[in-house]
């Protein structure tokens, strides 16, 4: 069981700042999601850990040792890539046992560690296939299996499942997740898809240009995130400027009544938002927190109709039910529950938000 910490940790290639005042505190056993788009510094993070790449600053411990000086192979972190890079002249099970041949390990101890390495990934009986005779979910597999044979005391995941079918992802997460809290291995799974993240993770850390913006349990990325940008990372973009008055929000669109114990602590100028799940739809706008919309997109998506309405010049995103008629033109009205309003940290309106000023009387219901 292994604790690591990051400490400071920084990585500059050139003029890019790859990674910056990355600090972090995983716990023995813990699995946590490393989120974040193309380019901000995932990979970079993986390879400083497993001593691929040094650090150009900060420091990199397991279990309160600093391992910088600690060379690749005898750290003890495993990584897993996006290309399952395979031998593609071995058979499955020398390539599940290549760590072990190279450590000098006996013939028969190696063969008992394969096939209980392979029946972990559901892989029984495959020992002996060449292992270009497999699929991509078989391949992936199969070097899950080589990366864990070695026991490592920590496990890193670089976008493992990257090139599965939608189907064949769902069924390796949670193969991964199964494994991963059977061996109690501390792990980091790289993803920069957030549902992914939220699914498998017991923590998300949410990175972008180099930098973490917000760590916490999954679920505080929908109900807290902490600025525009993290609502925005996760799919939401409707937001609104206006100013918090004790339990109101004054708006351009009108006086919103908050719920003081889910929206956060900020008064005076704020921006708010409301996920698109979160909002609902109404007959008339008499209700408190009820506005008038107009419907300009309603896109058919399987479970739910995603509406996208004008709500005095600004576009909002609403989750519907699955038969929701209203076309493109439509007036509605657009509840936004007092529970489901959230006040972001940042300063300035972003782009779709309307006028920061107060509302005016006309404008008040
Ligand atoms: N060896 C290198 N030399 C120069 N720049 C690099 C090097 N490796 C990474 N970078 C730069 O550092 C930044 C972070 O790269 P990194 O590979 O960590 O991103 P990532 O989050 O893993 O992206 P992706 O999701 O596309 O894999 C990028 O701007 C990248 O161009
Ligand atoms: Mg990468």
């Amino acid at each position: 069981m292994t604790n690591i910490s990051l400490d400071g940790l920084r990585r500059v290639f050139g003029s890019t700042v790859a990674v910056d005042s990355f600090n972090l505190e995983i716990a023995s056993g813990e699995m946590v999601a490393l989120l974040g788009p193309s380019g901000c510094g995932k990979t970079t993070t993986l390879r400083m850990i497993t001593g691929l790449l040094a650090p150009s600053s900060g420091d990199i411990r397991f279990d309160g040792q600093s391992v910088l000086s600690i060379p690749t192979e005898k750290r003890g972190a495993v990584l897993v890539f996006q290309k399952h890079l395979l031998f593609p002249t071995m058979t499955v099970a020398q390539n599940v046992g290549f760590a072990l041949k190279m450590a000098g390990i006996a013939k028969s101890e190696i063969d008992r560690r394969v096939n209980e390495m392979l029946e972990l990934v559901e892989l029984g009986g495959f020992g002996p296939r060449s292992a270009h005779e497999l699929s991509g979910g078989q391949q992936q597999r199969v070097a899950l299996a080589r990366g864990l044979i070695a026991r490592p005391k920590v496990l890193l995941l670089d976008e493992p499942l990257a090139n599965l079918d939608a189907n064949l992802r769902i069924t390796m997460r949670q193969l991964i997740r199964d494994i991963q809290a059977e061996l109690g291995i501390t792990s980091i799974f790289v993803t920069h898809d957030q549902e992914e993240a939220v699914m498998l993770a017991d923590r998300v850390v949410l990175m972008l240009d180099g930098i973490v913006q917000q760590s916490g349990e999954p679920k505080s990325f929908y109900d807290r995130p902490r600025t525009s940008a993290v609502a925005r990372f996760f799919r939401n973009a409707n937001f609104l400027a206006g100013h918090r008055d004790g339990n109101v929000i004054r708006t351009a669109i009108g006086d919103l009544e908050i719920d003081p114990s889910s929206s956060g602590d900020k008064s005076g100028p704020v921006v708010l938002t409301v996920r698109p799940e979160r909002a609902g739809l109404r007959e008339n706008s008499q209700e408190p927190n009820c506005v008038p919309a107009r419907v300009k997109t309603n896109i058919y998506m399987g479970t739910f109709v995603e509406l996208i309405v004008e709500i005095e010049g600004s576009e909002w995103h609403i989750q519907a039910g699955p038969g929701c008629e209203l076309k493109p033109g439509d007036s509605t009205s657009i509840h936004l529950p007092k529970d489901a309003i959230w006040i972001l940290e940042d300063d300035l309106p972003p782009s779709n938000a309307v006028d920061t000023e107060p509302a005016t009387a006309e404008h008040e219901r």
